[in-house]
């Protein structure tokens, strides 16, 4: 039996799918499903345009609602992109920062990470900082240097008292919407060195942080995921678009 002193967080990414009705019927249904939350921390990453609409639906309940994704300015001449006052202002309590498809497909440079992550902070987002491995990363053993570089830039303004509101999902690309989840040993040893490089940077801080598995995950995988002690919770992607595979997951331990 896994001794949690984090509570878990069941985040589902909703990424460019859904629409508008579709969405709220989803929102009503979990909502209506976890109550007073049943000590777990449940949210959706909702595209931005329906995030007014969810967060009036969400709210009353314990149901965290966020961004995918954001610019770290305020205000000013960046066109197509959305401030975290923004966010906030249309019910957002979080935001994705640093998500695989916005450093992979969108070549959004590493260096902007840190300020993404300083900007949620200081706007009080609660962010969920994303990293993880390409394939050929992986295959070349870089994975643990990988992973270090990018949390060392992710965390280059943030001090040791932010890190409790900060959470990390350890994303490894190839099992990002691919059906190919990582295995529990490579996702243990993967947040062992996360662990510890918090711990080499925060300090004690560093228990606090809560560190998620994300690529994959599915109603019959999600038990075993979250019964290692080093899985805080799981962002999920393609499985937490409908109810049906949806409730299983934030039910994981039902
Ligand atoms: P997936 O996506 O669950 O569809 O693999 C996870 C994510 O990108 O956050």
């Amino acid at each position: 039996m896994t001794v949690r002193t984090r509570k878990p967080y069941i985040a589902g990414n909703w990424k460019m799918n859904l629409d508008r009705s579709k969405s709220l019927d989803l929102v009503k249904t979990v909502k209506g499903r976890i109550g007073d939350g049943s000590g777990r921390e449940v949210a959706f990453f909702v595209p931005s345009i329906y995030l007014a609409d969810v967060s009036a639906v969400a709210q009353g309940s314990p149901l965290g609602v966020g961004g995918q994704n954001m610019w770290h300015e305020d205000h000013g001449a960046y066109t197509g992109e959305l401030a975290p006052r923004m966010l906030r202002e249309v019910g957002a309590d979080r935001v994705l920062v640093g998500h695989s498809e916005r450093r992979h497909v969108f070549k959004e440079p590493e260096e902007w990470m840190s300020r993404k992550l300083r900007a949620a902070l200081d706007s009080d987002l609660q962010p969920i900082f994303c990293i993880g491995e390409k394939l050929e990363e992986r295959k070349s053993k870089r994975t643990d240097r990988v992973l270090k570089k990018q949390l060392e830039s992710g965390f280059a303004h943030v001090k040791p008292e932010d890190a409790h509101r900060i959470s990390i999902a350890y994303e490894p690309v190839w099992a990002i919407g691919t059906g190919e989840t990582a295995t529990l040993e490579q996702v243990d040893l993967a947040h062992a060195t996360i662990r510890k490089w918090l711990t080499s940077k925060v300090g004690e801080e560093a228990e606090t942080v809560r560190i998620l598995y994300g690529g994959s995950v599915n109603p019959d995988n999600a038990k075993d995921i979250m019964a290692l002690e080093s899985v805080d919770g799981l962002l999920v992607g393609g499985a937490s678009l409908q109810a049906e595979t949806f409730l299983p997951i934030i039910e994981y331990d039902a």
